[in-house]
């Protein structure tokens, strides 16, 4: 009958999406929202996707979707789109073993973690969570010549681990504050992109020169808690640490005991292992600035998370390729 309203088809999103987004998945697909927000465990979500009988799921960063999970989820799901670029939360081999397509949001939160990553530096170097504590606790008394004294970072070396398209944006950043990029990555990046910056085949080696070091490399079972004591004392006395990536490529006990002792004069964190309970520390400690994972949250690149990962969603749908599929 050309006249039947065509079937759409049916769309599992697992939280609640910036308005535009859900707008959108509302218009294209028999799309199920999340109206409370709930994070789901990987076992609800199969569950929830057998009940609506979804062809799609939409899931997000705080989604576990282990072998389990993907076992669990019903043959018709053809793919998982992640709205996030970190696909850790998802066990990829399961997921191939059973054909399901994956796809991520890579390139539209580049630059707003790389700024994230700067707020970071910055907000750990010049002591900012101090002071703002000072004055939300009315303690401060006024200006005095030593009055929590920080780091210039002009003139430093920052030291970024994992030079693909999130250190690269650092990198950028960084230079224009009159910091010194040295890099280590797998692969060498070509002359063009590398101009300015000093590569370290060995990322060990490279520590040793790392005022402030960022850490921007996938979690891994390879990569987990990459950094621990004995990495932290190849850095210079009082390197400040970054991280935007993952909370599990570093050890907290280890960064803990090194902020204790000035090791490490700082740490600006914005992922955290088991998120959202911190390692219990961190909040006791004066020289962390911490952020609850806001590396991709600006509206418009939340919108754009979002669009990307209903393109995907609709490619696999139309039978095509999708423009991110995760290998
Ligand atoms: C990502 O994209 O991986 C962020 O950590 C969450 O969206």
């Amino acid at each position: 009958d050309p006249n039947a309203p065509a079937v759409r088809p049916t769309l599992l999103l697992t939280r609640r999406l910036p308005d535009a987004v859900e707008a959108r998945a509302a218009r294209d697909y028999a799309a199920t929202l999340n109206p409370t927000d709930a994070a789901l465990s990987g076992l609800e979500i199969a569950a929830r996707a057998a009940d609506i009988g979804a062809d799609a799921v939409l899931c997000c960063a705080g989604d576990r979707l282990d072998a389990a999970a993907i076992a669990a989820l019903p043959d018709r799901v053809r793919v998982l789109a992640t709205f996030s670029v970190g696909t850790d939360h998802i066990d990829l081999a399961a997921a191939r073993s059973r054909g399901l397509t994956v796809t991520n949001t890579p390139d539209v939160l580049t630059d707003a973690t790389a700024d994230i990553a700067l707020l970071l530096i910055l907000g750990a170097a010049r002591r900012a969570s101090e002071g703002e504590r000072l004055i939300r606790a009315k303690g401060w008394t006024g200006w005095t010549p030593t009055q929590l004294m920080g780091t210039h970072i002009g003139g430093k070396r920052l030291g970024i681990i994992g030079m693909g398209r999130i250190g690269q944006a650092v990198a950028q950043r960084a230079r224009a504050f009159g910091m010194t990029i040295h890099y280590s990555n797998r692969r060498r990046l070509p002359p063009e992109l590398e101009a300015g910056t000093v590569y370290h085949a060995d990322p060990e080696e490279m520590l040793s020169v790392s005022d402030v070091l960022s850490l921007h490399f996938p979690a891994t079972a390879d990569t987990r808690h990459w950094l621990n004591a004995a990495r932290i004392d190849r850095l210079p006395p009082g390197a400040i640490l970054v991280n935007t990536a993952r909370g599990t490529v570093v050890n907290d006990r280890d960064v803990v005991a090194a902020l204790r002792s000035g090791r490490l004069a700082a740490a600006g964190l914005d992922v955290f292992e088991n998120e959202p309970n911190l390692f219990p520390d961190y909040c006791d400690l004066p020289n962390v600035f911490l952020l609850p994972h806001l590396g991709s949250a600006t509206v418009e690149t939340r919108n754009a998370m979002g669009f990307k990962a209903l393109d995907n969603i609709d490619a696999v749908m139309a039978g095509q390729e999708p423009p991110d599929r995760v290998p």
